[in-house]
């Protein structure tokens, strides 16, 4: 999956070298962008349609969106987040996203049982699928934490990844933050039993919520 981008950026360089006329100045580079992006987003957004092979046959990966609702909401942030960024920051008036939309962004979304996590039929596929092999499980506290404070805005500088992330809520809660594609934050707040896939080259960033409290599991870039 590292491999993926580079190639197919190079691919791409190839393609719209065998098209000079539209390789020159900023209609070039955007037609470069638009392409790239194409290329990545069918890619990540595959995942969540609607039957996918496996070993043992189809496996319907939109039974895994059952009562995701129930795991995972999200919403436009306010204008104004300058107070503690563990606030949930909803607009006045509120103004909720539906997880279809993120999907369109390429944010994938699932419910599974978190308290069997560790025999889960259902995760191993999603493992096997993605090519998570190692995935640690780590508990974000303050008790646990003596410099929790200083972490927590770490882990809230935005950035993006060449390869996709994934998260799974084992207990507690968080939120994670993602630019929709005009640039406008949406808060995607994730509770006990949500996975959720971020992908590929798009800014996102995490924070706890004022619970102060998270058990998760994902795939870390080493
Ligand atoms: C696995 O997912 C399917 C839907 O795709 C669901 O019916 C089943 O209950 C899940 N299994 C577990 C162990 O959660």
């Amino acid at each position: 999956m590292i491999m993926r981008a580079p190639l197919s950026v190079f691919l791409l360089l190839v393609l719209v070298s065998l098209q000079p006329s539209q390789a020159h100045g900023k209609d070039g580079l955007h037609k470069l962008e638009s392409l790239i992006q194409e290329e990545v987003l069918p890619f990540t957004q595959g995942f969540g349609f609607p039957s996918i092979s496996s070993s043992d046959g189809e496996l319907d990966i939109r039974g895994m969106q059952d009562g995701v609702e129930d795991v995972v909401s999200a919403w436009y942030l306010d204008d104004d987040t300058e107070g503690d960024q563990r606030l949930p920051y909803h607009r006045q008036p509120d103004d909720p996203v539906p997880l279809a939309k993120l999907l369109d962004l390429g944010l994938v979304a699932l419910r599974l049982d978190a308290e069997n996590h560790e025999h889960d039929e259902n995760l191993t596929i999603i493992r096997d699928l993605r090519g998570y092999m190692h995935m640690d499980i780590v508990e974000l506290t303050p008790k646990k934490m003596p410099n929790y404070e200083t972490m927590i805005k770490r882990f809230f500088e935005e950035h993006l990844h060449a390869d996709e992330e994934v998260r799974y809520c084992l207990e507690g809660s968080g939120y994670f933050d993602v630019r929709d594609k005009d640039d406008r934050w949406i808060r995607v707040s994730a509770r006990k039993g949500a996975l959720i896939i971020v992908p590929a080259g798009i800014y996102h960033r995490f924070t706890l919520d004022t619970n102060n409290y998270i058990k998760v599991t994902g795939k870390y870039d080493p």
